[in-house]
C-alpha cells in the first residue's frame, strides 16, 4: 500500500511514522508512505500557501493552486487503476470515521491525505478534488497533520502482516460491535486486588464465555450506542 500525505508541516508527521509499528511495517515494506511539502508547489517567491477568504471573515484560507498541483505530481508519479486510490480530505466538518472506515482504507493500494490549516481549505479541493472529507472527531484541531497520523496509524496497522498476529484485531474493541473484555496480566493479585479466577484456569471455554459476557457488560455501560442490534445484547 502507499500513502502520500499534502501538508504545509511533513515535520510534524516524520518522527511518529518513524517509530513502532509503522516503521516496522516501512522497513517491512508493507506500506510505502510520502510526505509532500505544498510550499514546494507555490508560484511566488513568498511560498505563499493561503490567502484571506472572499466574502470577508477571519483567518487565512489555503489557496487550491499550489494542493492541486501537489496532488497532480503525486497521481502522475504513482500510477495505478482509479479504483485502487482514495483521495481524503481531513476535515472538521467530515464525515466522521469510526473503525470499518479503517478495516475500507486498508484494503487500499493508494491513499492520498490533504491536511488543512488556518481557517481551512479553499472549497474546490473539497469539491473537485477529493473524493470524500472525512473527520475524526466533533472537535477542531488546528491543522490536519494529527488527524492524518492518527488515520495512518489506524489504517496501516490492519493491513495483513503488519502486527505479529492479524488474530489480534479479532477481539479488539469495536470490531464486531462490542468493546473489548477486560484484560489482566501478572501479578495475580496485586495491591490486594485479584485477577478474576477464570481467567487463571486454563479452561478456554470458559475463558471465552466470561470475555463475551464482560464484554457485553462493559460495552453497554460505556458505549450502549454501539451495542444495539448486536447477537450477545440482551
Ligand atoms: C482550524 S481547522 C479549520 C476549521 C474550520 N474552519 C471549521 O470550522 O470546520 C484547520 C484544519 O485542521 C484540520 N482539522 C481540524 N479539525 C479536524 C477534525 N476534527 N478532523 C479532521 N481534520 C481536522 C482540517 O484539515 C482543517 O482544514
Amino acid at each position: 500500500m502507499r500513502i502520500d500525505v499534502l501538508t504545509i508541516f511533513p515535520s510534524m508527521l516524520e518522527p511518529v511514522l518513524n517509530e513502532s509499528i509503522i516503521k516496522r511495517a516501512r522497513s517491512a515494506g508493507k506500506v510505502d508512505i510520502r510526505l509532500h511539502n505544498i510550499r514546494d508547489y507555490t508560484l511566488d517567491k513568498h511560498r505563499k500557501v493561503d490567502d484571506r477568504p472572499y466574502g470577508g471573515g477571519c483567518g487565512m484560507v489555503m489557496m487550491p493552486e499550489p494542493i492541486f498541483s501537489c496532488a497532480e505530481a503525486v497521481l502522475k508519479k504513482a500510477k495505478g487503476p482509479k479504483n485502487g486510490r482514495r483521495i481524503l480530505l481531513l476535515s472538521a466538518r467530515g464525515r466522521k470515521l469510526v473503525q470499518k472506515d479503517f478495516q475500507a482504507f486498508s484494503s487500499y493500494k493508494h491513499l492520498l491525505l490533504i491536511c488543512g490549516h488556518y481557517e481551512g481549505v479553499d472549497e474546490r479541493v473539497a469539491r473537485d478534488l477529493a473524493d470524500e472529507e472525512v473527520s475524526v472527531g466533533d472537535f477542531v484541531l488546528t491543522g490536519g497533520e494529527i488527524p492524518a497520523m492518527l488515520v495512518i496509524d489506524a489504517t496501516v496497522r490492519l493491513i495483513p502482516g503488519v502486527l505479529g498476529n492479524d488474530d489480534s484485531v479479532k477481539s479488539e474493541s469495536f470490531q464486531d460491535g462490542l468493546l473489548e473484555y477486560p484484560q489482566y496480566t501478572r501479578p495475580a493479585e496485586f495491591r490486594g486486588k485479584k485477577t478474576p479466577k477464570v481467567l487463571l484456569g486454563g479452561d478456554h471455554a470458559k475463558i471465552e464465555a466470561w470475555r463475551k459476557k464482560e464484554a457485553v457488560k462493559i460495552t453497554k455501560k460505556i458505549r450502549p450506542d454501539i451495542i444495539i442490534g448486536h447477537k450477545q445484547a440482551p
